[in-house]
Order: structure tokens, then sequence, then C-alpha cells
């Protein structure tokens, strides 16, 4: 089975780390490279998370570091729920800081032209993808399609309209879904529901693998934040759903709908205003499997070491 190229683009950040350990895990995809951006910590942070979690669970595709601020509007960042380094609960190995020279709009443009179809994964603020389709137009004939974690539609986190990666670079958000390229956007009325509960920490306790020491130590902390900050039971696993969304399609249910980014300053600034439309090539997740999720992460944990 020829496995599916794609490229992520993250904010790492708790959630942002599962996916790429699930893309580590993937056995039908193929991750050509790690493209990093400014979202949960700052640039230089997530970046150096992006890179130790790929280094301790043995992923070796290119990092490149992109955008240190949105397109337009101010830095957000989101310290209070990833901490100080933005992947705070877990200490790692000293690693060579051996990012890839290139910018990441760059790297994606390498990669992108370097294959015939890919998809592009952002489970933060989209700027880097925004980049790449403006620098480069050419590479959209390379993209079959675009996965995101972002947006809603039942209501934001960050305000009561707008979701983070959304709200934190709009405009960029409003660059990729005007490309005219096939979308899935996984949102907060989906990931919310994947609360990563006490049964499922029981669940994923019983692997005897350090991919899953990693996950349970990163949930502690990212579970303690997601309480005192949102008051939630339990931090949502948003971003992980965007690759468990292409290594098992039945476990994320889409409808095609339009989706307009609210740039018009206001309490809705950010909102994705999504509308059903048959016709629409924008995916919009409307439920989860949530039994096949968290037994596709649990495998995903036992596949390591
Ligand atoms: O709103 C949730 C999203 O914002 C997730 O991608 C999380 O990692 C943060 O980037
Ligand atoms: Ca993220």
């Amino acid at each position: 089975m020829d496995k599916r190229k794609i490229i992520l683009d993250c904010d790492p950040g708790h959630d942002d780390a599962i996916a790429i350990l699930l893309c580590g895990a993937a056995k039908n995809i193929d991750l050509l490279a790690l493209t990093v951006v400014s979202g949960n910590q700052t640039l230089e942070k997530t970046a150096r998370n992006a890179l130790n979690v790929s280094r301790f669970l043995g992923i070796h595709c290119p990092i490149a570091s992109g955008a240190k601020n949105p397109l337009v509007r101010s830095r957000l960042n989101c310290g209070e729920i990833h901490g100080e380094s933005g992947l705070d609960g877990f200490e790692f190995p000293e690693y060579e800081l051996d990012y890839d020279k290139r910018s990441a709009a760059l790297l994606i443009r390498d990669v992108a032209l370097q294959n015939e179809k890919i998809t592009i994964v952002t489970t933060g603020p989209m700027t880097n993808l925004a980049t790449a389709l403006l620098k480069y137009p050419e590479i959209k004939s390379h993209i079959d399609e675009i996965v995101l974690m972002g947006g809603s539609t039942s209501g934001g986190n960050l305000t009561p309209y707008a979701e983070f990666n959304i709200l934190a670079d709009p405009d960029a958000a409003d660059i990729c879904f005007k490309a005219g390229l096939r979308m899935k956007m996984v949102g907060l009325n989906v990931t919310r529901k994947a609360l990563v509960l006490p049964s499922v920490m029981e669940q994923m306790s019983k692997v005897d693998t350090s991919a899953a020491k990693l996950f349970i130590a990163l949930m502690k902390f990212f579970n303690k934040t997601q309480n005192e900050v949102f008051g939630l039971p339990a931090g949502p696993l948003h971003d992980p759903l965007t690759i468990a969304s292409m290594m098992d399609e039945s476990i994320v249910t889409f409808k095609p709908m339009d989706v307009r980014i609210a740039l018009e300053e206001g309490e809705h600034y950010g909102e994705t205003v999504c509308t059903p439309s048959s016709d629409s090539k924008i995916q919009v997740a409307v439920d989860v499997d949530l039994k096949a999720y968290w037994s596709l992460i649990e495998k995903a944990l036992s596949s390591f070491r």
C-alpha cells in the first residue's frame, strides 16, 4: 500500500507532540518533513520541542523553523497551557539542534515540488503554509489536501467564538481557506470530545514503552493546566485527531461546508463561520469514534521500543 506523504506544520505543544508520535507510528503515513511555527510558545521553544520529541522517538526527517510572528496581527502564545518551555512535564536528553537550514516555507516548497502529491497537516497557526502559498504558488498543484486542527462549528476556546490556531493568525487561515484546495478541518466541536480522562490515562499507562512514558508525563501536565485554565475535567487531545483521521478514516466523520474566517474587528474576530454546502471542497469534522481513537493511540504507543 502506498504511504500518504505528509508535511506536519506544528507548534509543540503537548497535543502537537502526540501528533508527531502518531506520524512516527503510522504504517500508512510517510512524514517527509516537520515545520514549526510560533503558537503554543515562541518559535525558538516550539522548534526545540519538535526536535526533542522527534529525536526521542527516533524520527529523523528534516525540521525547519518558520514564522516567529503572524502575518498581520500581534503574536499570541499559550504558555499558561503548555508551560514555560512549551512542553513542560518531561525532561528530554540533550540532542544536537540539527535544524534544516531552510525556512519552513522553503522546505515546504522544496518537498512539495519533489513529490507528485503531498498532504500538508497544520496543527498550529497557519502562518507557514500561508507564506509558502504566497511565495511559491507553484506548489498548489502538488498539494493533494490540507488537513488542519483549527476552528470550530460551535464556539471557540480563546474567545467565545474563536479557536486558538485560527485566532493566532486569522489572515493566514483566510489565505489557506481561499486557496481552492481540498481541506479537512478538525475543529473544537469534535476535539473537545477527546478528553484524556483517568480511564484513558489508565489504558495508556499499561503500555510499557518509552513512548507511553512520554505520553503519560506530558498528559499529566496538560490535564492539570487545562483544568486550571479552562476548568475542563481533562485535556482535549486536539492535534493527533488530524493524523488519526488519515490512519483510520472511520475515526472522524466529515461533512462538506463553506468556511469563512471572520476578519472583521469585534467579538467574532477569528471565528470559522461554517455553512453546510454539498459542493464545498472543505470537509469539516462533525463526529469522532472515541473508542477507536484511544485504541489507535494505545497501538501507536506500543509500536515504539
Ligand atoms: O485550540 C487548540 C489548538 O491550539 C491545538 O493545536 C493546540 O496545540 C494549540 O495549538
Ligand atoms: Ca497545536
